[in-house]
């Protein structure tokens, strides 16, 4: 069957196509119904219910009893070290089912949750697997985020145990994540049980750090393992929550996506083949983080699961040591398909523009390079494209969906590809472009992103200890829809164009971020009376956070002072990967009558495009201050 006809019957005979993709499985225990309505599920309706399976089993002890123990499931790598490594399927098994034994000696179990706070290294794929392994319920914060960041997760998700590390390891600085994590735990209300840290001992010595330890609160993983018993796949029902991940939404407190079980190993199986055109024993290089969607899907469950060889890279796309640090892996390992962000390619442009360092290297093996995360950008397309020979996609998702949504499937048919667009809906996704009343709007006009209700499994199941707010965040907007958040077009051929966010979440350096948290952030400041913050483009990083902020009469600080102090705020609460670096001080924000500051209109001018000043506006007077604060 061509894209099309499978697209087609994906939409009309959902029960029928998942059953197929459902069966490549080694269930426990096969599903009684593949589709079922469930008004006890947030979203009504629910997926494989009656299956029961183990993902940590599907994606190591399945492929160990299949004869394929010595095939190498994940290679290390990590110039910021110098270190190199790898673990065969048996290799990892064993390292995983150790680390479970030790958790369950702590006393996780079924239903628990772990957060796991670490750097890029192995032990972060193992503590994920081995609290799966459990059926315990993994919540991975990304290690750029701050202490109070992880202090928010920590009381959302009330973890039994978090895993973590002595530090993680940056180009020009340490990350000191022991006492960033032991601030969390005094910042936070609620109490975990204990911690796991794993000391990272071998790196060299300039790039070491000992961390103090609690005794009777924390505990040393290495020393754990030596006494560790392995312990066994538990078995959970497909709904069963695997993780909860966390994302930025309009408001300060973060999202905590729920991804069920069973949903998402079939989603993630199907979609290694049919998008990325990988097959058991092929190897998958994907760039970005365990602490993102991209890392749990690709880095970790999507290529275990098909039984590919997966690479944990601990670096950047350049300086690490140079631009050509992408292409060294790709020859190193024999890579078949490369995924990572627009902004790591824009970033690899700008330091080789000739694309000197490709030439160093042999990337023959590979097939196809993805991309996605924010817009890919026509002019990084081009040059990706051209520089390497190789067929570029674009491809469209979400921490939400968990797997992609718009796609050109290599592994389905070789489609064209249109620059600035991701391409087709994936099998199982039906896409339309709304209005703001909901109904569906025409060919290349533009309009809010939504997928017809079933979303296809792998996608959210709701917002963990907040099913309401998954109804008000996706499904209240357009009854029977669920909205993307994303705006955009789709052409009179299909191809969808997503042109940005509708709301106030934004996009830096492949990072999703939420300008209503940063604004809270600096709001907090006392000299601030009044603040938006908003994103702006960058020719790097895509976008880039812009505070304008009105200052309190009377008080005793210059606006570059303040600029200084909410920058260095930003960074403690946030994070640094907040790039938080300019806030304005101006006099007043452009407002309706009814005091509602005109956001949109200042994103417009702070990327210098056109713009209507809305007639409810209070005092055009204020656009003028804007555009000359900012420099436009
Ligand atoms: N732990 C702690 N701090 C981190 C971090 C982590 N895992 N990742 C980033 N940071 C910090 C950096 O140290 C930096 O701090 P600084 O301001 O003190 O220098 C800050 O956050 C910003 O980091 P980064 O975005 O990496 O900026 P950069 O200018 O050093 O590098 C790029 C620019 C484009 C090379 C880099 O952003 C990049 O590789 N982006 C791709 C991201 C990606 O893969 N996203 C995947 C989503 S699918
Ligand atoms: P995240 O949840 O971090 O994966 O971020 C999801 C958001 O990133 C989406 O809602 C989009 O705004 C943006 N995004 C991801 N991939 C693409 C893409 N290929 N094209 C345009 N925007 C994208």
């Amino acid at each position: 069957m061509n894209y099309r006809q499978t697209h087609q019957n994906s939409i009309n005979n959902p029960e029928q196509f998942w059953r197929e993709q459902a069966s490549k499985l080694a269930w426990f225990r096969q599903p009684k119904t593949i589709l079922s309505n469930n008004p006890e599920q947030p979203s009504g309706y629910e997926w494989f219910a009656g299956g029961e399976l183990n993902i940590c089993y599907l994606a190591l002890d399945y492929h160990v009893e299949q004869g394929r123990g010595e095939q190498i499931a994940l290679y290390y790598d990590s110039p910021i070290t110098g270190n190199k490594y790898s673990y065969t399927y048996s290799e990892l098994l064993h390292e995983v089912a150790r680390f479970a034994g030790v958790l369950q000696q702590q006393g996780v179990a079924k239903g628990d949750r772990v957060v796991i706070y670490m750097p890029m290294i192995p032990e972060a794929t193992i503590a994920m697997l081995a609290v799966a392994r459990l059926g315990a319920i993994h919540s991975v914060v990304f290690g750029g985020f701050a202490a109070h960041e992880l202090a928010v997760r920590i009381d959302d998700a009330q973890p039994k145990l978090v895993v973590s590390a002595s530090h993680g390891i940056e180009p020009h600085r340490l990350i000191p994540y022991k006492p960033l994590l032991d601030l969390a735990i005094t910042k936070a209300k609620h109490k975990p049980l204990g911690t796991v840290i794993y000391q990272r001992n071998n790196v060299p010595d300039a790039k070491k750090v000992v961390c103090s330890m609690q005794e009777g609160f924390d505990i040393d993983w290495q020393r754990a393992m030596e006494s560790a018993t392995p312990a066994n796949p538990v078995t959970v029902a497909s709904n069963d929550p695997l993780y909860i991940l966390y994302t930025s939404g309009t408001t300060g407190k973060p999202k905590g996506v729920v991804r069920d079980t069973g949903g998402y190993a079939t989603a993630l199986h199907y979609s290694m083949k049919a998008i990325y055109n990988l097959e058991t024993g092929d190897v998958m290089f994907s760039a970005s983080d365990v602490g993102w969607v991209v890392g749990h899907s690709y880095i970790i469950y999507g290529p275990l699961l098909a039984g590919c060889s997966t690479i944990l890279y601990e670096g950047k796309p350049v300086f690490t040591p140079d631009a050509g640090a992408f292409w060294r892996i790709c020859e190193e390992y024999k890579v078949n398909a490369i995924f990572a962000a627009p902004t790591a390619f824009r970033a690899i442009r700008k330091e080789d523009p000739e694309a000197d360092f490709l030439r160093k290297y042999d990337i023959s093996s590979v097939e196809n390079i993805f991309m996605a995360g924010e817009r890919l950008d026509p002019a990084t397309f081009a040059w990706t494209q051209e520089k390497t020979g190789k067929p570029v996609i674009d491809h469209w998702w979400q921490t939400e969906s968990g797997w992609p949504i718009c796609a050109s499937p290599a592994g389905i048919e070789k489609l064209s590809v249109k620059a600035g667009s991701s391409s087709l809906p994936v099998p199982g996704y039906n896409v339309m472009v709304l209005d703001d009343s909901g109904d569906p709007i025409a060919a290349n006009e533009q309009g809010n992103i939504a997928i017809q209700l079933p979303l296809p499994p792998g996608c959210l199941t709701t917002i963990w200890g907040d099913s309401e707010r998954f109804q008000t965040s996706y499904l209240q907007q357009f009854p029977g829809y669920y909205a993307s958040g994303d705006g955009g077009y789709i052409d009179s051929d299909g191809y969808v164009f997503i042109m940005g966010r509708t709301d106030d979440v934004i996009n830096v350096a492949g990072h999703r971020l939420s300008t209503g948290e940063m604004e809270e952030v600096v709001a907090s400041h006392p000299a601030v009376a009044e603040c938006c913050v908003v994103g702006a483009s960058d020719s790097l990083k895509g976008q880039q956070p812009i505070g304008l902020i009105i200052m309190k009469n009377g008080l005793d600080i210059t606006p570059e002072q303040l600029e200084k102090e909410l920058v260095a705020l930003v960074r403690e609460e946030i994070g640094a990967l907040a790039c938080f670096k300019k806030a304005v001080t101006v006099k007043q924000l452009p407002k309706t009558r009814s005091g509602k500051i005109l956001r949109n209109l200042v994103r417009k001018i702070a990327d210098g495009h056109d713009y209507v000043v809305p007639s409810t506006i209070d005092d055009p007077e204020s656009i003028n201050e804007i555009k000359h604060a900012l420099g436009n």
